[in-house]
């Protein structure tokens, strides 16, 4: 059971959902039903962040470099993709969940291109929670597209070099319209990012657990979240300026 109650609550949870692989190979399986039953942990994490309040969860779910795996593996992963758009967008929407794909999605067929507008437009005006799914997602990649469209506003003349500040290039990013990201969970027990949200990432908080993410449900994520609770953010002033009253 979620209690939220008198809990601070982060805004935007990230995370980087790793282990699949050695969770079904440790029990003699195919690394890809590793995959589908991390769709389970996703599906899980959903509801529960939708319940505590959550405004912005966003999934990593393929990087840019994971087109290096095993082709077969790669092809799975786009089939599970679209699985997943077409069984679960219903559910969101019901749910007043808005779902947004961040990366560079031009690679990826024309069937899971449409599919991807269709569930970024039925689900568009949605305001419980906002869902985005990193798929073909760097974060350097995204940062250099910011900078890219920020190059050719200048060019275009909308926009003054000298009126350039953060929050300029930060409207260009993916996640311009979520909250700031408060909490960066990653599941496999690897210590680090994996290029994933390195613009968004400036004073989040991290936490990496063992759990492989077909074992990340309900509990898991409520753990994470007390955690969260726990931490003390201070955002460069010292312990004694932002001590809770
Ligand atoms: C994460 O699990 C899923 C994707 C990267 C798509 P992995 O497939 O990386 O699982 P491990 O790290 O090999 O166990
Ligand atoms: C990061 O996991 C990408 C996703 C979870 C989608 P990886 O398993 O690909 O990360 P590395 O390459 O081991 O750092
Ligand atoms: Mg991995």
């Amino acid at each position: 059971m979620i209690d939220i109650k008198n809990k601070r609550i982060p805004q935007h949870v990230a995370i980087i959902m790793d282990g699949n692989g050695r969770w079904a190979e440790s029990r003699g399986k195919t690394r890809v039903a590793g995959h589908k039953a991390g769709v389970e942990s996703v599906r899980a994490v959903v509801t529960t962040a939708r319940k505590s309040g959550v405004k912005a969860l966003t999934l990593f779910a393929f990087s840019s470099e994971n087109w290096k795996r095993p082709e077969q593996e790669v092809s799975v992963l786009m089939d599970l993709f679209m699985f997943v758009l077409k069984h679960e967008v219903k559910r969101l929407h019901k749910n007043g969940i808005r779902l947004t794909v961040i990366g560079d999605v031009s690679r990826f067929s024309a069937k899971l291109q449409r599919k991807i507008i269709e569930a970024q437009e039925l689900t568009q005006n949605n305001e419980g929670m906002i869902l985005s799914i990193a798929a073909n997602y760097g974060g350097r990649w995204d940062i250099t597209q910011a900078a890219k469209k920020m190059a050719l506003a200048v060019k275009e003349g909308h926009l003054a070099v000298e009126d350039i500040t953060e929050s300029t290039l930060n409207s260009f990013t993916s996640l311009a319209e979520a909250p700031e990201l408060d909490l960066l969970i990653r599941t496999g027990g690897d210590c680090r990012i994996s290029n994933f949200l390195l613009w968004q990432a400036a004073y989040t908080e991290f936490h990496f657990t063992e759990v492989l993410w077909p074992d990340f449900k309900e509990d898991e994520f409520s753990k994470a979240l007390d955690i969260f609770d726990q931490r003390e953010r201070r955002f460069g002033r010292t312990g004694a300026q932002v001590t809770k009253k």
